[in-house]
Protein backbone atom coordinates (compact mmCIF):
# COMPACT_ATOMS: atom_id res chain seq x y z
CA UNK A 1 0.00 0.00 0.00
CA UNK A 2 1.78 3.34 -1.17
CA UNK A 3 2.08 6.00 1.97
CA UNK A 4 0.82 8.42 0.06
CA UNK A 5 -2.38 7.07 -0.08
CA UNK A 6 -4.94 8.57 2.27
CA UNK A 7 -6.96 6.62 5.06
CA UNK A 8 -10.14 6.28 2.99
CA UNK A 9 -8.06 4.68 -0.35
CA UNK A 10 -6.39 2.52 1.59
CA UNK A 11 -8.92 0.81 3.91
CA UNK A 12 -11.11 0.53 0.96
CA UNK A 13 -9.32 -2.56 -0.25
CA UNK A 14 -10.90 -4.93 -2.63
CA UNK A 15 -12.39 -8.13 -0.88
CA UNK A 16 -10.84 -11.69 -1.43
CA UNK A 17 -14.25 -12.39 -3.25
CA UNK A 18 -14.25 -9.44 -5.66
CA UNK A 19 -10.56 -11.10 -6.44
CA UNK A 20 -12.06 -14.09 -6.79
CA UNK A 21 -15.12 -13.04 -9.16
CA UNK A 22 -12.37 -11.78 -11.34
CA UNK A 23 -11.61 -15.57 -12.14
CA UNK A 24 -15.12 -16.04 -13.49
CA UNK A 25 -14.70 -13.72 -16.69
CA UNK A 26 -11.91 -16.28 -17.78
CA UNK A 27 -12.76 -17.89 -20.85
CA UNK A 28 -14.83 -21.31 -21.20
CA UNK A 29 -16.55 -20.46 -18.18
CA UNK A 30 -20.53 -20.37 -18.23
CA UNK A 31 -21.01 -17.42 -15.28
CA UNK A 32 -23.88 -17.37 -13.11
CA UNK A 33 -21.85 -14.84 -11.17
CA UNK A 34 -22.14 -11.22 -12.68
CA UNK A 35 -25.23 -9.55 -12.76
CA UNK A 36 -24.97 -8.14 -16.04
CA UNK A 37 -28.24 -7.77 -17.93
CA UNK A 38 -29.00 -9.47 -21.34
CA UNK A 39 -27.14 -7.82 -23.94
CA UNK A 40 -29.57 -8.79 -26.68
CA UNK A 41 -32.52 -6.70 -24.77
CA UNK A 42 -30.41 -3.39 -25.52
CA UNK A 43 -32.32 -1.28 -27.67
CA UNK A 44 -29.44 -1.12 -30.20
CA UNK A 45 -31.49 0.35 -33.05
CA UNK A 46 -33.31 2.62 -31.65
CA UNK A 47 -30.13 4.32 -29.51
CA UNK A 48 -28.61 4.35 -33.11
CA UNK A 49 -31.55 6.77 -34.50
CA UNK A 50 -31.52 8.67 -31.40
CA UNK A 51 -27.99 9.39 -31.68
CA UNK A 52 -27.96 10.20 -35.18
CA UNK A 53 -31.22 12.53 -34.82
CA UNK A 54 -29.68 14.34 -31.66
CA UNK A 55 -26.18 15.02 -32.94
CA UNK A 56 -27.44 16.02 -36.38
CA UNK A 57 -27.31 19.70 -36.88
CA UNK A 58 -30.96 19.99 -37.41
CA UNK A 59 -32.16 18.10 -34.34
CA UNK A 60 -34.33 19.41 -31.98
CA UNK A 61 -31.19 19.83 -29.21
CA UNK A 62 -28.14 20.76 -31.65
CA UNK A 63 -24.80 21.56 -29.91
CA UNK A 64 -26.64 21.47 -26.48
CA UNK A 65 -26.47 17.35 -26.34
CA UNK A 66 -23.12 17.86 -25.90
CA UNK A 67 -22.44 20.91 -23.89
CA UNK A 68 -21.69 21.08 -20.11
CA UNK A 69 -25.59 20.87 -18.72
CA UNK A 70 -27.28 21.33 -14.90
CA UNK A 71 -25.77 19.32 -12.05
CA UNK A 72 -29.79 18.59 -11.41
CA UNK A 73 -30.19 16.58 -15.25
CA UNK A 74 -31.40 17.63 -18.15
CA UNK A 75 -34.73 19.90 -17.58
CA UNK A 76 -36.82 17.38 -20.25
CA UNK A 77 -35.68 14.02 -18.91
CA UNK A 78 -36.28 15.51 -14.67
CA UNK A 79 -39.90 16.17 -15.91
CA UNK A 80 -40.23 12.61 -17.49
CA UNK A 81 -38.88 10.66 -14.72
CA UNK A 82 -40.60 12.86 -11.91
CA UNK A 83 -43.80 11.82 -14.07
CA UNK A 84 -42.48 8.21 -13.79
CA UNK A 85 -42.04 8.23 -10.23
CA UNK A 86 -45.18 10.35 -9.32
CA UNK A 87 -42.98 13.25 -8.23
CA UNK A 88 -42.20 16.61 -8.23
CA UNK A 89 -39.81 17.37 -10.80
CA UNK A 90 -37.84 19.49 -8.91
CA UNK A 91 -37.27 16.30 -6.13
CA UNK A 92 -35.52 14.40 -8.96
CA UNK A 93 -32.09 14.64 -9.77
CA UNK A 94 -30.75 12.81 -12.67
CA UNK A 95 -27.56 10.67 -11.05
CA UNK A 96 -24.44 8.61 -13.49
CA UNK A 97 -26.21 5.40 -12.55
CA UNK A 98 -28.17 4.73 -9.40
CA UNK A 99 -24.51 3.85 -7.57
CA UNK A 100 -23.76 7.45 -8.03
CA UNK A 101 -27.05 8.13 -5.75
CA UNK A 102 -26.17 5.26 -3.36
CA UNK A 103 -22.22 7.64 -2.76
CA UNK A 104 -24.33 10.86 -2.91
CA UNK A 105 -26.85 9.99 -0.12
CA UNK A 106 -24.37 8.51 2.06
CA UNK A 107 -21.94 11.29 1.60
CA UNK A 108 -24.80 13.60 2.80
CA UNK A 109 -25.98 11.11 5.23
CA UNK A 110 -23.30 9.55 6.86
CA UNK A 111 -20.82 10.67 9.37
CA UNK A 112 -17.95 8.57 10.71
CA UNK A 113 -19.50 6.17 13.71
CA UNK A 114 -22.74 6.99 12.26
CA UNK A 115 -25.44 3.95 12.74
CA UNK A 116 -26.56 2.62 9.10
CA UNK A 117 -29.20 -0.03 9.25
CA UNK A 118 -28.72 -2.62 6.26
CA UNK A 119 -30.82 -5.51 5.62
CA UNK A 120 -28.37 -8.78 6.16
CA UNK A 121 -27.32 -9.58 3.48
CA UNK A 122 -27.20 -6.49 1.29
CA UNK A 123 -26.31 -5.20 -2.33
CA UNK A 124 -21.70 -5.40 -2.27
CA UNK A 125 -21.71 -1.87 -4.05
CA UNK A 126 -24.12 0.03 -1.75
CA UNK A 127 -22.48 -1.86 1.32
CA UNK A 128 -18.93 -0.22 -0.82
CA UNK A 129 -20.80 3.35 -1.27
CA UNK A 130 -21.44 3.32 2.04
CA UNK A 131 -18.46 2.24 4.02
CA UNK A 132 -16.36 4.87 2.47
CA UNK A 133 -18.01 7.44 4.78
CA UNK A 134 -17.14 5.34 7.98
CA UNK A 135 -20.44 4.38 9.38
CA UNK A 136 -20.98 1.60 11.93
CA UNK A 137 -23.32 -0.51 9.92
CA UNK A 138 -26.05 -2.19 11.83
CA UNK A 139 -27.52 -5.35 9.95
CA UNK A 140 -31.00 -6.78 10.19
CA UNK A 141 -31.90 -10.23 8.87
CA UNK A 142 -34.21 -10.22 6.32
CA UNK A 143 -36.41 -13.06 4.56
CA UNK A 144 -38.76 -13.43 2.25
CA UNK A 145 -40.95 -10.39 2.98
CA UNK A 146 -37.90 -8.74 2.87
CA UNK A 147 -35.85 -6.48 6.33
CA UNK A 148 -37.35 -7.47 9.42
CA UNK A 149 -38.49 -4.46 10.68
CA UNK A 150 -40.06 -6.33 13.60
CA UNK A 151 -36.59 -7.24 14.81
CA UNK A 152 -35.43 -3.76 13.79
CA UNK A 153 -37.92 -2.07 15.75
CA UNK A 154 -36.96 -4.28 18.46
CA UNK A 155 -33.53 -2.67 18.50
CA UNK A 156 -34.90 0.81 17.57
CA UNK A 157 -36.82 0.30 21.26
CA UNK A 158 -33.28 -0.36 22.74
CA UNK A 159 -32.02 2.78 22.05
CA UNK A 160 -30.37 1.93 18.38
CA UNK A 161 -30.76 5.36 16.51
CA UNK A 162 -29.54 5.04 12.60
CA UNK A 163 -29.03 7.87 10.77
CA UNK A 164 -30.27 6.03 7.39
CA UNK A 165 -31.62 2.37 6.87
CA UNK A 166 -30.81 0.81 3.03
CA UNK A 167 -33.28 -1.36 1.64
CA UNK A 168 -33.66 -3.35 -1.88
CA UNK A 169 -37.70 -2.97 -2.06
CA UNK A 170 -38.32 -4.93 -5.20
CA UNK A 171 -36.35 -8.32 -6.01
CA UNK A 172 -33.12 -7.93 -4.04
CA UNK A 173 -29.55 -8.05 -5.07
CA UNK A 174 -29.12 -11.10 -3.81
CA UNK A 175 -31.81 -12.61 -2.35
CA UNK A 176 -34.79 -12.04 -5.07
CA UNK A 177 -36.80 -10.67 -1.95
CA UNK A 178 -39.58 -8.29 -2.04
CA UNK A 179 -40.21 -6.29 0.88
CA UNK A 180 -44.26 -6.80 1.74
CA UNK A 181 -46.75 -3.88 2.10
CA UNK A 182 -47.07 -4.34 5.54
CA UNK A 183 -43.25 -4.08 5.98
CA UNK A 184 -43.31 -0.99 3.84
CA UNK A 185 -45.63 1.08 5.97
CA UNK A 186 -44.18 -0.16 9.14
CA UNK A 187 -40.60 0.82 8.07
CA UNK A 188 -41.46 4.26 7.40
CA UNK A 189 -43.54 4.81 10.37
CA UNK A 190 -40.29 3.52 12.32
CA UNK A 191 -38.30 5.98 9.92
CA UNK A 192 -40.50 8.72 11.17
CA UNK A 193 -40.89 8.09 14.67
CA UNK A 194 -37.39 7.49 15.19
CA UNK A 195 -36.25 9.76 12.54
CA UNK A 196 -34.04 8.41 10.20
CA UNK A 197 -34.23 8.52 6.08
CA UNK A 198 -34.73 5.01 4.35
CA UNK A 199 -32.49 5.00 1.38
CA UNK A 200 -35.01 3.03 -1.20
CA UNK A 201 -32.94 1.44 -3.90
CA UNK A 202 -35.13 0.08 -6.65
CA UNK A 203 -33.23 -0.86 -10.15
CA UNK A 204 -35.41 -4.20 -10.46
CA UNK A 205 -38.79 -3.12 -9.56
CA UNK A 206 -39.99 -3.13 -13.54
CA UNK A 207 -38.78 -6.25 -13.70
CA UNK A 208 -41.96 -8.27 -12.16
CA UNK A 209 -42.87 -11.86 -13.98
CA UNK A 210 -44.99 -12.89 -11.25
CA UNK A 211 -47.96 -11.37 -8.56
CA UNK A 212 -48.55 -7.63 -8.27
CA UNK A 213 -46.41 -4.75 -8.27
CA UNK A 214 -46.60 -2.56 -5.09
CA UNK A 215 -46.54 1.12 -4.49
CA UNK A 216 -42.85 1.99 -3.61
CA UNK A 217 -42.12 2.98 0.18
CA UNK A 218 -41.26 6.89 -1.53
CA UNK A 219 -45.08 6.58 -2.74
CA UNK A 220 -46.93 5.72 0.82
CA UNK A 221 -48.52 8.29 2.48
CA UNK A 222 -46.38 10.93 4.18
CA UNK A 223 -43.08 9.02 3.03
CA UNK A 224 -42.07 12.64 0.65
CA UNK A 225 -39.85 13.67 3.42
CA UNK A 226 -38.20 10.57 5.25
CA UNK A 227 -37.73 8.51 1.68
CA UNK A 228 -35.05 9.01 -0.85
CA UNK A 229 -35.67 6.52 -3.66
CA UNK A 230 -32.75 5.76 -6.23
CA UNK A 231 -34.23 4.29 -9.24
CA UNK A 232 -32.33 3.47 -12.67
CA UNK A 233 -32.16 3.02 -16.91
CA UNK A 234 -29.27 0.30 -16.27
CA UNK A 235 -31.87 -3.51 -16.25
CA UNK A 236 -34.60 -1.77 -18.41
CA UNK A 237 -32.43 0.30 -21.46
CA UNK A 238 -28.95 -0.56 -20.94
CA UNK A 239 -26.29 -0.20 -18.02
CA UNK A 240 -23.42 1.74 -20.02
CA UNK A 241 -25.94 4.68 -20.87
CA UNK A 242 -25.54 5.30 -16.79
CA UNK A 243 -28.73 7.00 -16.10
CA UNK A 244 -30.08 6.22 -12.68
CA UNK A 245 -31.82 8.94 -10.80
CA UNK A 246 -32.92 10.01 -7.09
CA UNK A 247 -36.16 11.04 -5.53
CA UNK A 248 -35.72 13.20 -3.03
CA UNK A 249 -36.86 14.88 0.36
CA UNK A 250 -37.13 18.71 -0.20
CA UNK A 251 -34.20 18.83 2.54
CA UNK A 252 -32.04 16.93 0.38
CA UNK A 253 -31.76 18.22 -2.72
CA UNK A 254 -29.73 21.15 -2.35
CA UNK A 255 -26.69 19.31 -0.53
CA UNK A 256 -26.90 16.40 -3.07
CA UNK A 257 -26.48 18.79 -6.02
CA UNK A 258 -23.27 20.44 -4.10
CA UNK A 259 -22.11 17.05 -3.80
CA UNK A 260 -22.53 15.43 -7.36
CA UNK A 261 -20.84 19.63 -8.76
CA UNK A 262 -18.13 17.99 -6.98
CA UNK A 263 -17.90 14.49 -8.24
CA UNK A 264 -18.92 14.81 -11.95
CA UNK A 265 -20.49 18.51 -12.57
CA UNK A 266 -23.44 16.97 -14.03
CA UNK A 267 -24.40 13.31 -15.82
CA UNK A 268 -23.31 13.03 -19.44
CA UNK A 269 -25.73 14.88 -21.56
CA UNK A 270 -25.81 12.83 -24.30
CA UNK A 271 -26.39 9.65 -22.28
CA UNK A 272 -29.20 11.92 -21.06
CA UNK A 273 -30.48 12.97 -24.15
CA UNK A 274 -30.50 9.46 -25.41
CA UNK A 275 -32.50 8.19 -22.47
CA UNK A 276 -34.94 11.53 -22.75
CA UNK A 277 -35.80 10.08 -26.48
CA UNK A 278 -36.27 6.11 -25.90
CA UNK A 279 -38.15 7.09 -22.84
CA UNK A 280 -40.58 9.95 -24.63
CA UNK A 281 -42.75 6.93 -26.68
CA UNK A 282 -43.65 6.06 -22.98
CA UNK A 283 -45.30 3.24 -25.56
CA UNK A 284 -42.21 1.55 -27.10
CA UNK A 285 -40.80 1.71 -23.60
CA UNK A 286 -43.06 -0.23 -21.79
CA UNK A 287 -43.04 -2.55 -24.70
CA UNK A 288 -39.63 -3.51 -24.65
CA UNK A 289 -39.66 -3.46 -20.36
CA UNK A 290 -42.31 -6.25 -21.13
CA UNK A 291 -40.48 -8.28 -23.14
CA UNK A 292 -37.10 -7.82 -21.27
CA UNK A 293 -38.99 -9.23 -18.24
CA UNK A 294 -40.69 -11.88 -20.41
CA UNK A 295 -37.26 -12.70 -21.25
CA UNK A 296 -35.70 -13.10 -17.86
CA UNK A 297 -38.61 -15.08 -16.58
CA UNK A 298 -37.99 -17.80 -19.32
CA UNK A 299 -34.39 -17.57 -18.13
CA UNK A 300 -35.12 -18.05 -14.65
CA UNK A 301 -37.93 -20.80 -15.30
CA UNK A 302 -34.65 -22.37 -18.04
CA UNK A 303 -32.22 -21.92 -14.86
CA UNK A 304 -34.68 -23.36 -11.84
CA UNK A 305 -35.63 -26.39 -13.81
CA UNK A 306 -32.01 -27.41 -15.23
CA UNK A 307 -30.74 -26.89 -11.16
CA UNK A 308 -33.86 -29.33 -10.47
CA UNK A 309 -32.36 -31.87 -13.03
CA UNK A 310 -28.73 -31.46 -11.87
CA UNK A 311 -28.50 -30.15 -8.24
CA UNK A 312 -31.70 -31.34 -7.07
CA UNK A 313 -32.28 -30.59 -3.59
CA UNK A 314 -28.63 -30.50 -2.59
CA UNK A 315 -29.72 -26.26 -3.12
CA UNK A 316 -32.26 -24.67 -1.30
CA UNK A 317 -33.58 -21.75 -3.66
CA UNK A 318 -35.55 -18.77 -2.09
CA UNK A 319 -38.75 -17.53 -3.39
CA UNK A 320 -38.39 -14.56 -6.19
CA UNK A 321 -40.92 -13.06 -8.23
CA UNK A 322 -38.69 -11.01 -10.72
CA UNK A 323 -35.67 -9.32 -10.69
CA UNK A 324 -32.42 -11.16 -12.09
CA UNK A 325 -30.92 -13.29 -8.94
CA UNK A 326 -31.56 -16.60 -8.14
CA UNK A 327 -30.48 -17.08 -3.85
CA UNK A 328 -29.41 -20.35 -3.24
CA UNK A 329 -29.04 -22.05 0.36
CA UNK A 330 -26.52 -25.02 0.69
CA UNK A 331 -28.91 -27.84 2.38
CA UNK A 332 -25.64 -29.45 3.34
CA UNK A 333 -24.08 -27.57 6.22
CA UNK A 334 -20.76 -28.13 5.75
CA UNK A 335 -20.49 -26.89 2.16
CA UNK A 336 -18.83 -23.47 2.12
CA UNK A 337 -19.83 -21.59 -1.10
CA UNK A 338 -16.34 -19.64 -1.19
CA UNK A 339 -14.21 -22.76 -0.92
CA UNK A 340 -16.76 -24.63 -3.85
CA UNK A 341 -16.26 -21.72 -6.18
CA UNK A 342 -12.67 -23.02 -6.91
CA UNK A 343 -13.80 -26.57 -7.53
CA UNK A 344 -16.78 -24.79 -9.38
CA UNK A 345 -14.32 -22.61 -11.83
CA UNK A 346 -12.23 -26.06 -12.27
CA UNK A 347 -15.21 -27.08 -13.93
CA UNK A 348 -15.85 -24.01 -15.87
CA UNK A 349 -18.92 -22.70 -14.18
CA UNK A 350 -19.20 -19.54 -11.81
CA UNK A 351 -21.58 -18.16 -9.24
CA UNK A 352 -21.23 -15.53 -6.70
CA UNK A 353 -19.91 -16.75 -3.08
CA UNK A 354 -22.69 -15.53 -0.29
CA UNK A 355 -20.30 -14.26 2.07
CA UNK A 356 -19.84 -11.67 -0.15
CA UNK A 357 -23.29 -9.63 0.68
CA UNK A 358 -22.99 -9.59 4.46
CA UNK A 359 -21.66 -6.27 5.96
CA UNK A 360 -20.65 -7.97 9.29
CA UNK A 361 -20.84 -11.69 10.57
CA UNK A 362 -24.17 -12.06 11.53
CA UNK A 363 -24.91 -14.01 15.39
CA UNK A 364 -24.68 -17.87 15.63
CA UNK A 365 -28.89 -18.03 15.51
CA UNK A 366 -28.21 -17.11 11.41
CA UNK A 367 -27.59 -19.34 8.99
CA UNK A 368 -23.78 -18.95 8.17
CA UNK A 369 -22.60 -16.67 5.01
CA UNK A 370 -20.76 -19.38 3.50
CA UNK A 371 -23.91 -21.50 2.90
CA UNK A 372 -25.55 -19.15 0.56
CA UNK A 373 -24.88 -18.73 -2.98
CA UNK A 374 -26.43 -16.14 -5.56
CA UNK A 375 -26.56 -17.20 -9.49
CA UNK A 376 -27.81 -14.37 -12.32
CA UNK A 377 -30.09 -15.79 -14.61
CA UNK A 378 -29.86 -12.80 -17.13
CA UNK A 379 -26.41 -12.89 -18.89
CA UNK A 380 -26.09 -16.69 -20.42
CA UNK A 381 -28.75 -17.98 -23.26
CA UNK A 382 -31.48 -20.23 -21.95
CA UNK A 383 -29.72 -22.89 -23.86
CA UNK A 384 -27.01 -22.14 -21.66
CA UNK A 385 -28.56 -23.31 -18.17
CA UNK A 386 -28.62 -27.07 -19.09
CA UNK A 387 -24.97 -27.06 -18.83
CA UNK A 388 -24.27 -24.84 -16.25
CA UNK A 389 -26.40 -26.84 -13.59
CA UNK A 390 -24.48 -29.63 -14.55
CA UNK A 391 -21.49 -27.99 -13.86
CA UNK A 392 -22.76 -26.92 -10.77
CA UNK A 393 -23.64 -30.70 -9.92
CA UNK A 394 -20.06 -31.97 -10.67
CA UNK A 395 -18.40 -29.24 -8.12
CA UNK A 396 -21.11 -29.60 -5.22
CA UNK A 397 -20.51 -33.23 -5.86
CA UNK A 398 -16.53 -32.88 -5.22
CA UNK A 399 -17.19 -31.17 -1.81
C1 LIG B 1 -29.37 -3.27 -5.85
C2 LIG B 1 -28.58 -2.46 -6.82
N1 LIG B 1 -28.53 -1.14 -6.68
C3 LIG B 1 -27.84 -0.37 -7.53
C4 LIG B 1 -27.14 -0.92 -8.59
C5 LIG B 1 -26.35 0.00 -9.47
O1 LIG B 1 -26.88 0.08 -10.75
P1 LIG B 1 -26.60 1.28 -11.74
O2 LIG B 1 -25.54 2.15 -11.16
O3 LIG B 1 -26.18 0.65 -13.02
O4 LIG B 1 -27.89 2.02 -11.87
C6 LIG B 1 -27.17 -2.30 -8.79
C7 LIG B 1 -26.41 -2.90 -9.90
O5 LIG B 1 -26.32 -4.07 -10.09
C8 LIG B 1 -27.91 -3.09 -7.89
O6 LIG B 1 -28.00 -4.43 -8.00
Amino acid sequence: MHPLLSLRARTSTSSAIRDLLKLTEQPGILSLAGGLPAAASFPTTQLAEQAVMILSDNGPYGPQALQYGRTEGVTELRELLADLSGANPANVIVTTGSQQALDLISRCLVDPGDVVVVESPSYIGALQAMRAYGPAFEPVPGDSDGLDTTLLEQRLLAGLRPTMCYVVSNFANPTGATMSLQRRHHLLDLAKRYDFLILEDDPYGDLRFRGDSLPSIRDLPGAAGHVALARTTSKTVAPGLRIGWAVLPDWLVDPIVVAKQAVDLHTSTLSQYLVLGLLSDREAHAARVRETTARYGRHAEALVSALQRHVGDAIELAPFDGGMFLWGHMTERSIDTTTMLTAALANGVAYVPGAAFFAQRPDETEPAPHSFLRMSYATLVPDQFDEAARRMGVAINSM
